[in-house]
């Protein structure tokens, strides 16, 4: 029996070099799977990337260049008063510039993800930068007769680029503002959770449902409802405050409910230990 030849040794002097070539053998097996694996992923998420450059261009890029193409042909066609030559001028100059704007935020996005922007580490208290988005929004709110209520927030410490999270909060404030029915409320709260900040901006507003919910962190997706409600929007914000958030080693959570509204809230690492490591002033 095996067991009457493993106790004299005679099986085990050819079990181990068997032994080892099928370890070595499996080992090699799973080392080429996952290089394999590896480059696949690469290979996808280059793809992916060169399908939303492409649709960009294509698509994103196109309405504001035939608004141009088709007013700058009119001026040079035809007979026009001095007052509608002035007028199709400013859409041109308007136009250009909002091209000039979505391919500066496409370009911004791409580097951010590709890691060649390089993040600023500045302490910043999170209240500073909730404040100064609330400034720049309240003029869209007003003129939506939407509340901007602002909580101060105590504790937040934060360690990063201010002027990016900035653009973040900003655009998490004009999300909600944009997709809110008039008479209705948008609160900014921020608290400490642990050793992190949670800054969360909560809406009254249309809402998502848990199909949209999945996919509105996609570049240049938009529901069927923001695009319903008239107002404008290319559909790449949420796709960079992700990105910033990401980059700051924090999240995002999602909280919504069609008619009802949303929460959107950014989790941030606290930067308190930074804070007291720093030379009071
Ligand atoms: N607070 C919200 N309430 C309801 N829908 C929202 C809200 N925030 C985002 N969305 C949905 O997610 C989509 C993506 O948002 P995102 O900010 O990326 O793009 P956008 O606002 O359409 O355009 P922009 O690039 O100008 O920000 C929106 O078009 C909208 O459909
Ligand atoms: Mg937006």
């Amino acid at each position: 029996t095996p067991y009457w030849l493993f106790g004299r040794n005679i099986v085990f002097p050819y079990l181990a070099p068997v032994l080892a070539a099928w370890l070595s053998t499996a080992g090699a097996g799973a080392y080429q799977y996952l290089a394999v694996r590896r480059r696949w992923r690469q290979a996808e998420a280059d793809k992916s990337r060169y399908q939303q450059a492409m649709h960009f261009v294509t698509h994103e890029m196109r309405t504001p260049l035939t608004a141009i193409q088709g007013s700058s042909e009119l001026i040079a066609r035809y007979k026009l008063s001095e007052e509608k030559r002035r007028q199709i001028a400013e859409l041109i100059h308007s136009e250009s510039r909002r091209l000039a704007r979505m391919i500066e935020t496409f370009l911004s996005v791409e580097r951010l993800a590709a890691g060649q922007v390089d993040l600023k580490r500045e302490l910043f208290q999170a209240d500073e930068v909730v404040a100064a988005c609330a400034e720049r929004a309240r003029p869209l709110a007003e003129r939506k007769r939407i509340r901007l209520r602002v909580e101060p927030v105590t504790n937040g410490a934060l360690l990063g680029d201010r002027e990016l999270m900035e653009y973040a909060i900003y655009n998490l404030l004009s999300n909600a503002i944009k997709y809110s029915p008039p008479d209705t409320e948008v609160r900014v709260t921020g608290t400490r959770r642990g050793e992190q900040v949670a800054i969360a901006v909560r809406d009254q507003g249309f809402g998502m449902d848990r199909d949209e919910l999945r996919h509105i962190f996609r570049k240049f997706y938009r529901t069927k409802r923001a695009e319903a409600s008239g107002e404008k929007g290319t559909g790449i914000g949420l796709a960079i405050v992700q990105e910033i958030v990401k980059q700051h080693g924090g999240s995002i959570e999602v909280e919504s409910e069609p008619g009802k509204g949303s929460c959107f809230t950014v989790l941030l690492p606290a930067a308190s230990e930074a804070r007291a490591a720093l030379p009071q002033s």
